[in-house]
């Protein structure tokens, strides 16, 4: 469908089928064409066009102003369906680097795994939750995010089995900041989608508990029960007065697929909201990175592979794309070799290029041994080496291996 829009409304993912006004008012030679770089988002944003027509069948549609999916869901009051009217939030934060935020955001992710397991025991008692507090806390998690997004997911990543829920949470608000800033989105935009990511999976407070830490896979009829949760949340939502509508669709509609094969809606592509899209990358990413009862976490550059994989039916490409720029090829953590033979993890990404992280390196495949720890600017000018492979830490034997990055940040 073509459909005329504000340039304040325009997002990377859309397709411009033509800019209103002069040719001479923006430095585009072609007429129509697809949204794909945050660079071109920002020049037509910094020309003199005020006005353009998309193409909603080719590219992304703007955000909804409410889900337009109310048809099939329990209906909100409709004096209560306008967005409440927040003031607009400043996140005038400098970048800093990954040793400068560490320990702030180590006890950034304390304190709300402390508020968010609260929160979560009251919901379990079917009691309405208190959702104020939880803006605060998105605040902070939006500000560590915004000075180092390494920091923060990094940490959130090394989970333990009693946690998991809690800090799965947190990851995935975390995750969602970092996607929404990638995406240009706007700050009252950013803070939602946190929002979004923190109550996401608050429905499965909802779950049976044995179901839900069971140590082994589900049988059908556990995994159909666990199905229930994202209308058992958004239900949860509605009756602790939530009107945020981004909230609510993230909830209800985190595990919807592109071909139209997931739950609980079975939506098509077109219906999915991209907060949802963005709901389901997030969460994908931080399930399968993290450890489970019984099963290992994948590293997060295999997993990043694995997701482009799924790409077709499941995840929105442009969204995933873009997923993939604010967590990096090798994210924080992950193990890798150089081309020396030296092995080390990821310890910062390189804002310029998502193949130049910093690596400290640790151990010589060549002589089986650990080495003193030199950290290898990838991207420096004198660097001879160069990332060779990803390595499973298992296969050389190495434990321990967070302590590179972490250095004595504890959780
Ligand atoms: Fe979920
Ligand atoms: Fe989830």
């Amino acid at each position: 469908m073509i459909k005329k829009i504000k340039v304040e409304q325009l997002r990377q993912g859309m397709f411009v089928q033509q800019l209103c006004g002069s040719w001479m008012d923006h430095p585009f030679w072609k007429k129509s064409f697809l949204l794909d770089t945050p660079a071109d988002v920002v020049a037509i944003v910094k020309s003199k066009v005020t006005e353009l027509y998309i193409d909603t069948q080719k590219g992304l549609d703007v955000l909804p102003e409410r889900s337009d999916v109310g048809d099939t869901l329990p209906l909100i009051p409709a004096d209560e369906n306008k967005l409440p009217v927040v003031n607009p939030v400043h996140y005038h934060v400098a970048p800093v680097s990954m040793e400068a935020e560490l320990g702030r955001a180590a006890k950034i992710v304390n304190k709300s795994k402390k508020a968010v397991l609260s929160m979560f025991q009251e919901a379990r008692l079917g009691n309405a939750v208190n959702l104020e507090s939880m803006g605060t806390l998105v605040d902070e998690i939006t500000e560590s995010v915004m000075r180092n997004s390494s920091a923060l997911i990094g940490l959130v990543r090394l989970k333990n089995k009693d946690d998991y829920t809690y800090m799965h949470s947190i990851a995935v608000c975390a995750l969602m900041i970092a996607l929404a800033r990638q995406l240009k989105l706007n700050e009252k935009e950013i803070r939602d989608a946190g929002l979004a990511g923190l109550l996401h999976d608050i429905g499965k407070m909802m779950m049976p508990m044995d179901i839900l830490n069971k140590p082994g896979k589900l049988t059908h009829s556990e995994f159909d029960a666990i199905k229930e949760h994202p209308l058992a949340g958004y239900n949860m939502l509605l009756k602790s007065n939530e009107k945020n509508q981004v909230v609510l669709d993230v909830c209800l509609h985190h595990h919807e697929k592109l071909d139209g094969t997931g739950y609980p809606h079975q939506l098509p592509a077109e219906k999915i909201s991209l907060m949802a899209k963005m709901g389901a990358v997030c969460d994908v990413y931080d399930a399968i990175t993290s450890n489970r009862p019984y099963k290992m976490g994948w590293c997060p550059s295999e997993s990043i592979r694995k997701m482009a994989e799924w790409t077709h039916g499941h995840l929105d490409g442009v969204v995933f794309e873009a997923f993939v720029k604010s967590v990096g090829i090798y994210p924080v953590g992950t193990l890798v070799m150089v081309e020396s033979g030296r092995i080390g993890v990821v310890v910062e990404q390189n804002t310029e290029s998502l193949l130049l992280p910093k690596v400290n390196v640790f151990f010589s495949s060549k002589s089986l041994s650990y080495i003193s720890p030199v950290i290898l600017d990838m991207a420096s000018a004198g660097q001879q080496d160069k990332i060779a492979s990803r390595e499973e830490a298992a296969k050389w034997g190495l434990k321990n291996v967070e302590q590179y990055w972490l250095g004595n940040v504890k959780l």
